[in-house]
């Protein structure tokens, strides 16, 4: 039994199959009686669209069941602890899929949990998203290793699954982002990425750019000052024009048109974000199928 809480919970084989196996699925469009009898749920403790339609149209398609649960809906949100949770659920269904405000509760649940848990987007990482990214460079350019990948954006939840992403897939990865939202010293030693602020001169060099909001769930009490820091980080269709030529564009999404895209950057040709956002859903079928 695996848990997939961040990509380093599979190992290289194992993802490359799941991305292998997703690309498949998307092909046939097939659905299938693979997860019949089997029953996820989904506990969420933050808004989701992709997130959680995909994995509900993901179980459908695979002939299994979900549920959605709010902590509100749960004696968790009446302080059932999550330890206490996570046995009784786990002694019922077949799968759990949660998004929570701290990375910890997803480890505490998982280590009570009799069956796999997945973390569909914590403070600290948001390894489903990366899935579908990857199956998208995979399908519209290839293989990513030796790639050149720009992130534009903070230290978060998704850059902390790309800087996972690039050591597995060996690609290059440099985050762009003004200086006092990086990591401290000894962790970018650490991790071994390169942290810059020059947007332009790592843009020049990309196969891929991706970004996302310049505030994430959890940062609102920072939502003006970050606006005032970022103002310099958006991404354009006239900063793509300065990416190697045939650099195309990512977003997890939702996006904030006027912040860390310009109006016009998710129709762009060289946007990918309507099919990335389509591949959540191939990408966690084939993660379900490995996983239940
Ligand atoms: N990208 C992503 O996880 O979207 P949702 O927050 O809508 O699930
Ligand atoms: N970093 C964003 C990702 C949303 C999918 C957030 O955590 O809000």
């Amino acid at each position: 039994m695996k848990h997939f809480l961040n990509l380093e919970s599979l190992s290289p084989e194992e993802l490359n199959g799941i991305l292998e196996e997703a690309l498949i699925l998307k092909k046939t469009k097939a659905s299938s009686n693979d997860l019949e009898g089997k029953f996820l749920a989904l506990i969420f403790e933050k808004a989701s669209t992709r997130t959680r339609v995909s994995f509900e149209v993901a179980m459908n398609q695979l002939g299994g069941q979900c549920s959605f649960f709010a902590p509100a809906d749960l004696q968790l949100g009446r302080g059932e602890p999550i330890e206490d949770t996570a046995r009784v659920i786990g002694s019922m269904v077949d799968g759990v899929v949660l998004r929570t405000l701290s990375h910890k509760t997803i480890t505490t649940f998982s280590e009570k949990s009799s069956v796999p848990v997945i973390n569909g987007l914590s403070d600290l990482s948001h390894p489903c998203q990366l899935l579908a990214d990857l199956m998208t460079f995979i399908e519209v350019k290839g293989d990513i290793s030796g790639a050149n990948v720009t992130w534009v954006g903070d230290y978060n939840n998704m850059c902390l699954s790309y800087i996972e992403a690039s050591k597995i897939f060996k690609f290059n990865l440099e985050v762009v982002c003004p200086k006092n939202y990086w990591p401290s010293n000894d962790q970018i030693n650490d991790l071994k990425i390169v942290f810059t602020e020059d947007i332009k001169s790592s843009i020049s060099n990309s196969d891929l750019v991706s970004t996302d909001v310049w505030v994430s769930m959890g940062d609102e009490k920072e939502q003006s000052k970050r606006i005032a820091d970022f103002q310099k980080f958006q991404v354009s269709p006239e900063l793509m024009n300065t990416a190697k030529e045939q650099a195309i564009f990512l977003h997890c999404l939702p996006a904030i048109r006027g912040q860390e895209i310009s109006n016009d950057m998710l129709e762009d040709s060289r946007s990918k974000v309507w099919i990335q956002a389509e591949n959540r859903l191939h990408a966690q079928k084939s993660l379900l199928k490995f996983l239940i």
